[in-house]
């Protein structure tokens, strides 16, 4: 049987997956990233030291991993290169262990020149981007003028097509947005030299996981960003320009839904959000001061805090469906040590007609509340627990509930950003729907 797994963001991205991906890859063949860019920032701590993985898939740092940046993500070549740097002074040698898709679009400076105008421009409306460009490359793709990685391999094809690109955003830059050129010369030899070195790595990726697929080689998938920042099914327009839901794993890698053996929503014990957009369940209080603190609740990519609230189980639910999640990974249960009650959204209710709202549609965002269950906290100290049974017992039945609300068993809880914080209680793989949802 093959053990293929997709780990997703079941929030608003920074639930944790990296850490996951890497504590459930040391016996995977590939590790793969399918959408997203550098926006995204896995952090994982590894024997105390702090790696933050922005475009590289976690997985790398198993020796034995391959890893693969595919279709779906767009890719910056100086990121990228920056990226392998980082890796190679941590000792950690990718060399021939990275394989990115001719096909991916290529994220330039025009990209990111345009995403920061045109926050810029937005004001207070602002989406609150991470100003990479991710955006404006995704908009390439569509509009079908996007250069690839592919591209790179034909360099005069290449410099004409980037000059008539260049042309058509310096006149949107300068004209509409007054804002500052940029230098077609510059760019061009930035992407000959950067081309050199990817060059072994460009491949065709999609070959190489149905080649893996066929040998039943065990393939890890990494989603970036979460389910409410997905551009079809998030909080649209403060969303991502991908699809971080499960559809994002066929069009970003071209392999097909049969290949996928169990999909994994990450979740915290709470909530966060980065960038505008809305947010039910948002706190201003002593409990936001202590969730940042506490969790250091500050985005890997851009340093910003991240806005912070209790957990929401109507927007985990509306994830669970729509992923088809087999089961849940509970992050940061040790964030919530100390604090005297936890509550959990289990509603939301409309504030002009007092109705329950299943989900709200795109104007209903603002204005609706949540409505709450409070369970008791717990004193004691959870971090770095490996067992289910050393435990508090109100932290397992705040575990319990979630099962319950949500109707999807729980498989792994981390208890704490080190690789070794985790507790692991279900086989990932053969877990579904369908078994008894145990009380843990
Ligand atoms: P963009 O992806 O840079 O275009 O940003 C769009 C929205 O997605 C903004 O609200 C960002 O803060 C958010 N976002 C993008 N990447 C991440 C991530 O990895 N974690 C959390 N939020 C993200």
């Amino acid at each position: 049987m093959n053990k293929n797994i997709v780990i997703l963001g079941a929030q608003w991205g920074d639930e944790g997956k990296g850490k996951i991906v890497d504590c459930i890859s040391s016996d995977a063949e590939y590790v793969v990233r399918y959408q997203g860019g550098h926006n995204a920032g896995h952090t994982l701590v590894i024997n105390k030291k702090k790696i933050i993985l922005h475009l590289i898939p976690s997985g790398i740092l198993h020796k034995n991993v391959i890893g693969i940046i595919a279709n779906g993500v767009v890719i910056s070549p100086s990121a990228l290169i920056q990226e392998i740097k980082m890796l190679e002074e941590n000792d950690i040698i990718i060399n021939e262990r990275l394989f990115i898709s001719n096909s991916s679009p290529l994220i330039l400076q025009y990209h990111i020149e345009m995403d920061r105008a045109r926050e810029k421009k937005l004001g207070i409306q602002a989406l609150g981007t991470t100003g990479r460009g991710i955006g404006p490359a995704y908009e390439d793709k569509i509009a079908r003028r996007a250069l690839r990685i592919g591209d790179l391999k034909n360099t005069k094809t290449l410099s004409e097509r980037l000059k008539k690109i260049v042309h058509y955003y310096n006149y949107q830059l300068v004209n509409f947005y007054q804002h500052q050129s940029i230098d077609y010369k510059m760019i061009l030899n930035d992407l000959l030299s950067n081309a050199k070195v990817l060059f072994n790595m460009i491949q065709d990726t999609t070959h190489i996981l149905h080649t893996a697929i066929k040998n039943k080689k065990k393939i890890v998938f990494e989603g970036a960003q979460g389910t409410l920042l997905d551009i079809d099914h998030g909080t649209y327009p403060y969303v991502t320009s991908s699809n971080s839901t499960i559809g994002g794993v066929m069009t970003g890698t071209g392999i097909g839904p049969k290949n996928i053996n169990t999909i994994i929503g990450v979740t915290k014990a709470y909530s966060t959000r980065v960038g505008s957009g809305p947010f039910p369940t948002e706190l201003f209080d002593k409990i936001d001061k202590h969730f940042s603190h506490q969790g250091n609740e500050f985005g890997s990519t851009t340093g910003r805090k991240r806005r912070t609230g209790w957990l929401d189980s109507v927007s985990l639910c509306r994830s669970i469906q729509i992923n088809s999640i087999s089961s849940l990974c509970i992050t940061k249960l040790d964030v919530l040590d100390g604090l005297d009650e936890i509550k959990i959204c289990i509603s939301y209710k409309n504030i002009y007609t007092s109705k329950i709202i299943s989900f709200p549609d795109i104007n209903e965002w603002e204005h609706i509340i949540p409505i709450y269950e409070t369970y008791p906290g717990w004193s004691q100290k959870t971090l770095g627990i490996k067992k289910i049974e050393d435990l508090p017992y109100q932290a397992r039945a705040y575990i319990n509930r979630i099962q319950e609300i949500t109707q999807t068993p729980i498989s792994i809880i981390s208890t704490g950003p080190d690789r070794s914080d985790i507790i692991f209680i279900h086989d990932i793989i053969h877990i579904n729907k369908s078994i008894t949802l145990n009380t843990i």
